[in-house]
């Protein structure tokens, strides 16, 4: 191909990969898609969790403050199932030894970021409702 027949064609292939580019991007997406599945952990009302930390069905939740808070029990290295250790008031991964604070806060181990937050809501009857993707 010579210099002349680049600059005539040049445009109508660039724009033939645009329009397959438009064309895949649909697939792409439906390829891709993944249904998000959340579910919803019910705790007892705040007053009965004071100074406890509860676990249920992967949250664990702490009273620490005015506000109950609610922990992914995911180590947000590999995801292993983290366990609350009462002596040292800290998370530990069974599986390559991260440790996490009472609020979450990574303080050692191969996982660099904190165990994950979840949304808190009160329901009517007081109870605590922790939302949860799976
Ligand atoms: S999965 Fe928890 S430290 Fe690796």
């Amino acid at each position: 191909m010579d210099r002349r027949e680049f600059f005539r064609e040049g445009p109508f292939r660039a724009l033939g990969v645009l329009v397959c580019a438009l064309a895949a991007y649909p697939v792409f997406r439906f390829m891709t898609f993944r249904k998000i599945r959340k579910t919803t952990v019910t705790f007892p009302p705040a007053p009965d969790i004071q100074s406890r930390v509860l676990y249920r069905k992967g949250v664990f939740l702490t009273a620490r403050g005015p506000h109950p808070r609610a922990l992914s029990a995911r180590c947000s290295h590999l995801g292993c199932t983290v366990r609350f250790d009462e002596v040292t008031q800290t998370f530990r991964c069974p599986c390559h030894g991260s440790v996490f604070d009472a609020d979450g806060k990574r303080l050692e181990g191969p996982a660099r970021k904190p165990l994950e937050a979840l949304p808190v809501t009160v329901g009517k009857d007081k109870e605590i409702l922790v939302t949860r993707i799976l």
